[in-house]
């Protein structure tokens, strides 16, 4: 595995920092610390970064021009793979989902200034997304580019990798903690850290609250990615147990859609401990931990790490809805 772990072209700041956060300790009852990913970098920020250092390894073994991956519009994927791609010298095509929106905004601004080539899908389309994927491959091929696919939010066996080697950083930090949480999207996160508190032979208890599909899904991700760590690399990973750890109970109204109540709660992290989480993925993460509290999941006094994934930029489209919740009148949003 350690071998493994270097095989990576360096892209972010690492180790990023552990921060206490002493105000929100107090009222929730624990010891709460924070792993900022979102200062992986600045315009790349976020867990995706992490992923990419082993994706474009891969991709630049394979020969690779341009990387071509798939999101929704306002993916905070497609925003790292359009930022490494400019930064590597390479091109970058974009399958979205969705119809191209009014307003150029949040991430989907950034990949636009990046460089990306921007492509719009059906949701319908995009049910067959290695159909589409194939097709632009193929065009690109015929002009003579040499594509690299990379799947959804950078989840299989090379971008998980990233994760791996978060665990390695708390490792060589000294670092230990009773639990550690993370949000969920395509899995690929989580995976890494499963394999990563193995393989270092740590102690947490590791809980993935799923900010959109069920654990019935995330579960079968997780298969994926275990075949493709034999298939690619030889190696037997073991991930049975991690489905415990998945929560599916925090999708809320649904994916990227929150309620007043929501952004209510992320305003109060943000003016109590400068803790600003994006609506999307950290916020849901957070809601989760804080009920897991309240369940007694988590034990008075436990020291719990919680890893901030990024996704910034997925505030500003929210723009509206939070402007409301700042002057107290949302109740709900979507
Ligand atoms: C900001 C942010 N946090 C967390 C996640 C979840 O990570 P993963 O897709 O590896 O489950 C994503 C992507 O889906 C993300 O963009």
């Amino acid at each position: 595995m350690n071998s493994l772990l270097g095989r990576r072209i360096i892209m972010a700041h690492l180790p990023t920092p552990v921060h206490f956060l002493p105000r929100l300790s107090g009222e929730l009852g624990i010891s709460l610390f924070v792993k900022r990913d979102d200062l992986t970098e600045s315009v790349a920020s976020g867990n995706k970064l992490r992923k990419m250092e082993y994706l474009l390894f891969d991709a630049r073994e394979r020969g690779a021009d341009t990387l071509v991956t798939c999101g929704g519009v306002q993916s905070n994927h497609c925003r790292a793979v359009a930022w490494v791609a400019a930064r590597a010298g390479l091109r970058s095509v974009l399958l979205l989902r969705g119809e191209a929106p009014r307003t150029l905004e949040g991430n989907l601004l950034v990949d636009r200034l990046l460089g990306a080539e921007v492509r719009f899908h059906s949701a319908q389309e995009f049910q067959d997304i290695d159909a589409v994927q194939a097709a632009v491959c193929d065009r690109l091929r015929s002009e003579g580019r040499h594509p690299c696919w990379i799947p959804m939010g950078g989840s299989n066996a090379v971008g998980a990798l990233g994760y791996v080697r978060m665990v390695q950083e708390l490792s060589d930090a000294d670092l230990q903690f009773d639990h550690i949480y993370c949000a969920m999207g395509s899995g690929g996160t989580y995976a890494g850290l499963w394999i990563g508190v193995r393989h270092f032979q740590r102690a947490e208890r590791l809980h993935a609250i799923a900010v959109c599909d069920d654990a019935a899904y995330f579960t079968a991700e997780l298969a994926r990615i275990r075949r493709e760590f034999r298939s690619r690399f030889g190696w037997t990973v073991d991930l049975s147990g991690a489905e415990a750890g998945m929560d599916d109970g925090h999708v809320g109204i649904g994916y990227a859609l929150n309620t007043g109540e929501e952004l209510r709660r992320m305003i109060q992290y943000a003016r109590t401990e400068g803790l600003v989480l994006d609506p999307v993925y950290t916020l849901k993460a957070f809601l989760g931990m804080t009920d897991h509290i309240q369940r007694g999941v988590i034990q008075p006094g436990e020291r719990v790490l919680f890893v901030h994934t990024g996704g910034h930029y997925g505030l500003f489209p929210k723009h509206g809805e939070l402007a409301g919740a700042l002057d107290g009148g949302a109740a709900s949003g979507g």
